[in-house]
């Protein structure tokens, strides 16, 4: 029983030191701790030791465990330090590279104009509303005072969906809406997309505008004037000049097409303005009393004036873009630029 023991002794250890896996470890626990164990085995034999050989294989037995359990337990440690180095060395982080750039992203150019524009007008009190893209022929035309043969209505000029459905080919129809839904005084911005069927350096089939809307009981054209010149000086610099040419919108009268000297030349004459030193940037004029009745105000109560600025054109003098269609092709070289 003692060579038997010390055999036991010796295999185990031995057999310990091939151990790679938990599992391994475990399979071995069991070969000699198990409940049938090899050196279980061995101690439920002692009871049929004679009274003298007893004590002497006795404290052998049990310094055979003892050493076998000291022994596992040491292999336990040592595959569980290596698990751990081995999980470190998998998960190690190499310092020395460099960091990964975050890609953040901008506004487009578009709306950081309108943004501009916005402030500005919000800081000379104008509340900011806005209203659909599909509007009804009553909206864009007709409570704007546009006969149905005017122009404007041509199918070759606007989208038109079905049942007097259309995408809104101006913000002005906010104007209507806007007035149906508050008495005097109103005095509002409306920032947007609209549609038209265009395409060229100039033009793209949508495109943002702001309109404006003022509507007092002593509402002026010199105080139309007074703003829009204070917007322009704050968008495009102190110098800029402004030039208020006669033309005709079926729902202002009298009606203006604004132009500012050109922001890219001061006016002395580029591509950007066609060598003319002026842009135009707006239309405008005094809202017509038509308009006042389709929203049931009082034409002897209340004057007003509005305005209509395309925000494309306007981002174009910010950013000295020449054509206007590089805004909407998406591509990143371009846009980065901003
Ligand atoms: N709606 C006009 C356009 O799109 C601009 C405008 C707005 C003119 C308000 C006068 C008053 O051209």
């Amino acid at each position: 029983m003692k060579a038997e023991l010390q055999a036991i002794q010796a295999e185990a250890l031995a057999a310990l030191k091939d151990v790679k896996t938990p599992d391994m470890l475990e399979s071995l626990r069991i070969t000699y701790f198990g409940r049938r164990g090899k050196l279980t085995e061995v101690m439920k034999g002692m009871g049929k030791l004679s009274k003298e050989e007893r004590p002497e294989i006795g404290k052998l037995a049990n310094e055979v465990r003892a050493r076998l359990t000291a022994a596992f337990e040491e292999t336990t440690q040592t595959l569980h330090r290596q698990q751990q180095e081995q999980q470190l060395a998998a998960e190690s982080v190499d310092i020395t590279l460099p960091g990964r750039k975050p890609a953040y992203g901008k506004a487009h150019p578009v709306m950081q104009t309108l943004e501009r524009i916005e402030a500005i007008f919000r800081q000379m009190g104008f509340e900011v509303v806005t209203g659909p893209d599909i509007e009804t022929e009553y909206y864009n035309f007709d409570a704007l005072n546009t006969p149905a043969d005017h122009p404007a209505r041509d199918l070759h000029d606007t989208f038109y969906l079905t049942d007097g459905h259309l995408l809104r080919t101006h913000t002005s129809p906010v104007q209507i809406r806007a007035m149906e839904n508050q008495k005097p005084p109103v005095r509002i911005i409306v920032p947007g997309k609209c549609y038209r069927v265009d395409y060229d350096v100039s033009h793209t089939p949508m495109f943002h505008q702001v309109e404006g809307l003022l509507v007092d009981k002593h509402a002026t054209f010199s105080e139309l004037k007074g703003i829009l010149t204070s917007f322009a000086r704050q968008m495009f610099g102190d110098k800029t000049q402004m030039r208020f040419r006669p033309h005709f919108f079926p729902f202002t009268e009298p009606s203006a097409e604004v132009d500012i000297s050109c922001a890219v030349c001061q006016g002395k004459g580029c591509r950007s303005c066609g060598g003319t030193g002026w842009v135009e940037i707006l239309g405008a004029g005094a809202v017509d009393p038509a308009v006042f009745e389709a929203v049931n105000y009082d034409p002897d109560e209340v004057t007003g004036f509005a305005f209509g600025m395309g925000v494309e054109r306007i981002a174009n003098l910010q950013f000295h873009i020449p054509d206007i269609r590089t805004l909407y092709e998406s591509d990143l070289r371009f846009l980065r630029q901003f």
